[in-house]
């Protein structure tokens, strides 16, 4: 019999069963499960809601029963449709109907809310000590490049040279966004629904409070309606997931570009490069290009979120548990796209001297001749136009301005002298955007210092709140 079959006279059709349970994916849910239950039959103790020597025997069946899921022992089926009536079905099997005071003043709707936050908020741990691991390897390549030079590029076009150490902290500074994103939504997560009971509360003397305690939660849902019918923290966490994924999907496609033969400016380390089971000689950037596909996955879950929660009326509503399977591939697809990209970045070898050649061979220190001119009296504006005369005369020539004689350039500009062949090499041209936020060494030094204080800064937050919830 169902927990729920009193009011029945037939059984349920068995596509029934099948199609509306949600045991298939939701047994993901069980860890959480058992200890919003424990937080819960303690709190209907200490309240006298029930006898203490009950609740003291369902908290024993509960740890006997979330041994015997993580075991496998345990069978759940989908005739007892979600982790929520399974584990109350296997707690009065293993206790008997004393089993059948634990839901006391509770409903699934109350339960299974509670239950995806505190899944969330251990992922948000998870999830952001990962992404730092990112951020460390992003820094370990600047720190390590901070000498070397590359073109910058607009409408990948080249630019203006900047130092691969430079390009390496816009990375770091990126995700610093999404460490902070995640790390904001915590308190709109770590918040308890127990005690909304299906909609309007409960006739029980209960004390949300002590229970939110003992979940180490923030304080409580302060609207019964809406703490069962909110889902925000999951479609927030999955614009955030967005996010992520655009940047890091921004990243691999620099990876992608940056490891062809074309720029053939880094070259990822053989362990986490692919073959090609017909071409003998390819080694393919697989890992890079599958993480910007996976993009893909995150934005539909995001979208399919919203959808499903446009238009559902207060409270809670079937359709909500749609709200599963989006978050729970979402957490996994961040997971393993960010556990391998801290060591794909900390191995990749970076050409420095392809780099070099790649600014010598160019005129990306066209803007350069223009400030220098702008030095010598010229209105920016003048300088600029003759400069693109320079430029024209140079790619006619099939030469670079370094190249040029002190004539040949003193006759587009008189103001023109010997120091312009320091001017205009890449050491100088880079190391003379000295302003804060620049690519001259220092400045980027300086955003090595302010990184690693934000580093550590997130650091201490994950120790914080892995210790709170025990992971
Ligand atoms: N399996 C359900 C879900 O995931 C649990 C809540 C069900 N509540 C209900 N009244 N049917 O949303």
């Amino acid at each position: 019999m169902k927990l729920w079959g009193g009011r029945f006279t037939k059984p349920t059709n068995e596509l029934v069963d099948e199609y509306t349970a949600s045991i298939y994916f939701d047994k993901k849910l069980a860890k959480y499960d058992i200890q919003g239950s424990l937080a819960h039959v303690e709190m209907l103790k200490v309240c006298e809601v029930i006898a203490a020597e009950d609740a003291d025997q369902i908290a024993e069946g509960l740890k006997k029963v979330a041994a015997k899921i993580e075991s496998g022992e345990a069978e759940l089926s989908a005739e007892n449709e979600d982790i929520h009536m399974n584990i109350e079905k296997l707690l009065i099997e293993e206790i008997g109907s004393v089993g059948g005071r634990l839901h006391t003043g509770r409903s699934r709707n109350d339960q299974v809310a509670l239950d995806m936050r505190l899944y969330l908020r251990e992922a948000l741990v998870d999830l952001t000590e990962l992404l730092v691991k990112v951020q460390q390897s992003l820094l370990n390549q600047a720190k390590a490049n901070l000498d070397t030079v590359m073109p910058g590029y607009t409408h990948l076009q080249r630019a203006q040279p900047v130092l691969f150490g430079h390009h390496m902290m816009a990375y770091v500074f990126m995700f610093q966004r999404d460490v902070e994103r995640l790390r904001d939504s915590w308190k709109r997560v770590n918040k308890s629904p127990l005690g909304a009971g299906a909609l309007a509360g409960t006739t029980f003397a209960i004390d949300r409070q002590f229970a939110a305690e003992q979940l180490g939660l923030d304080g409580i849902c302060e609207n019964s309606l809406d703490a069962v019918s909110d889902r925000d923290f999951v479609v927030e966490f999955l614009s955030n997931a967005s996010m992520i994924s655009t940047h890091l999907s921004r990243l691999c496609e620099e990876m992608v570009q940056w490891s062809s033969a074309e720029f053939n400016f880094v070259e990822l380390d053989d362990a986490f490069s692919t073959g090609s089971s017909m071409m003998p000689q390819k080694k393919n950037p697989d890992v890079a290009e599958l993480v910007r596909g996976k993009t893909g996955r995150v934005y539909g879950h995001l979208m399919g979120m919203l959808t499903t929660l446009k238009g559902l009326p207060l409270a809670y509503n079937k359709d909500m548990q749609e709200d599963k399977e989006g978050m729970f591939d979402t957490v996994e697809t961040l997971r393993g796209a960010l556990a391998l990209f801290a060591p794909m970045v900390e191995t990749m070898e970076v050409k420095k001297e392809n780099m070099y050649h790649a600014v010598r061979d160019d005129f990306s220190n066209a803007t350069d001749l223009a400030d220098y001119l702008v030095g010598k009296g010229m209105p920016f504006r003048e300088s600029h136009a003759v400069v693109g005369q320079t430029v024209l005369h140079c790619i006619n020539q099939d030469k670079y301005l370094l190249d040029m004689t002190l004539e040949e350039l003193q006759s587009f500009s008189d103001v023109i002298e010997e120091d312009i062949y320091t001017a205009l090499t890449p050491e100088t041209v880079v190391n003379a955007r000295n302003v804060a936020g620049g690519t001259a060494k220092n400045r980027v030094e300086d955003q090595i210092k302010k990184a690693m204080y934000f580093l550590k800064e997130s650091e201490e937050w994950i120790g914080e709140k892995a210790e709170l919830i025990g992971v």
